[in-house]
């Protein structure tokens, strides 16, 4: 059996949230349903997931989210209508998702946070190391996936990873920040973690992008951590506790990332895939 695949399987995607900065799109619609060319957000997040080898997608929801539940299951009607026509065609992606991967869902009750949602997925995960996914943060490259770059190292430290890039001083405020001894040129032991820091507060311009490795004690961790930034409970805090108690790696991934939870990353990340798809179709 593949090592990898045995290490960790699963993969968590928080999609509770409201998606109030692409309202009105988002008042009926869930915000990782929007598509990027032809295929939704979670989409990119599932397939990314798959090639890292994990093979069980567990989906924090909330009301309103019932369109991702429909899309990861067989419309029968349109399967009628479509078969034996090149129309089929357009469903080979999400047929394979279908056929190597088992869905799970659970609802958020409340929304309190990142930490929260993480935490809500626990009765999905259970006792194992799993990885974390947040879908508007869209990561593309050439060469192996985000996801699949982590698990390479989480072979070797089996400690909770979490992915990094550099950003502006003025936008440390939208993310977490880390700072910690560097291991090599990419790869940082964490000693400080903060949420969403001022550029005056903020102990570098290392900031945390939506993808993470956890071992499972994250969960007690988070049951004893106090609500912080906004009076949520965030993962960023329940992480800085169990970089105190063990380890805890950032690493700088190789690739590009969209924030897709903003208008600008949303048409910059359409614009690019477009070309893809254009070089690949005509
Ligand atoms: C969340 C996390 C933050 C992280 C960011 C990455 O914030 O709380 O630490 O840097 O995702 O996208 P959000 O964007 O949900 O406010």
């Amino acid at each position: 059996m593949n090592t990898t695949k045995s290490l960790i399987r699963k993969c968590l995607f928080p999609a509770a949230g409201y998606g109030t900065r692409f309202l009105p799109a988002t008042k009926a619609m869930p915000k990782e349903m929007m598509p990027i060319v032809n295929k939704p957000l979670i989409q990119y997040g599932v397939e990314e997931a798959m090639e890292a080898g994990l093979t069980e997608m567990a989906i924090v929801t909330g009301r309103g989210k019932r369109a991702l539940e429909d899309h990861f299951d067989v419309n029968v009607e349109l399967e009628a209508q479509i078969q034996g026509t090149d129309k089929e065609l357009h469903l080979t992606e999400i047929r394979k998702i279908m056929a190597e991967t088992r869905f799970t869902y659970t609802r958020q009750k409340a929304m309190r946070g990142l930490g929260d949602a993480i935490l809500s997925g626990e009765t999905l995960i259970g006792d194992e190391p799993f990885a974390v996914v947040l879908a508007d943060d869209l990561c593309l490259n050439d060469g192996s996936g985000v996801l699949l770059q982590m698990i390479e190292l989480f072979k070797q430290f089996r400690c909770s990873i979490v992915a990094i890039q550099e950003v502006a001083a003025e936008d440390t405020e939208k993310y977490g920040i880390v700072a910690g001894e560097a291991l090599r040129e990419d790869l940082y032991r964490i000693s400080q973690m903060v949420e969403k820091p001022s550029p005056e507060e903020a102990p570098s311009r290392m900031a945390i992008i939506g993808r993470y490795l956890l071992t499972p004690d994250i969960f007690d961790i988070l049951r004893s951590t106090p609500t912080g930034r906004n009076g949520e409970l965030q993962i960023t805090d329940a992480l800085a506790a169990q970089a105190q108690r063990g380890c805890v790696l950032a690493y700088r991934f190789k690739g590009r990332r969209f924030d897709c939870g903003s208008i600008t990353g949303y048409v910059e990340a359409t614009n690019f895939c477009y070309e893809q798809y254009r070089l690949r179709n005509f």
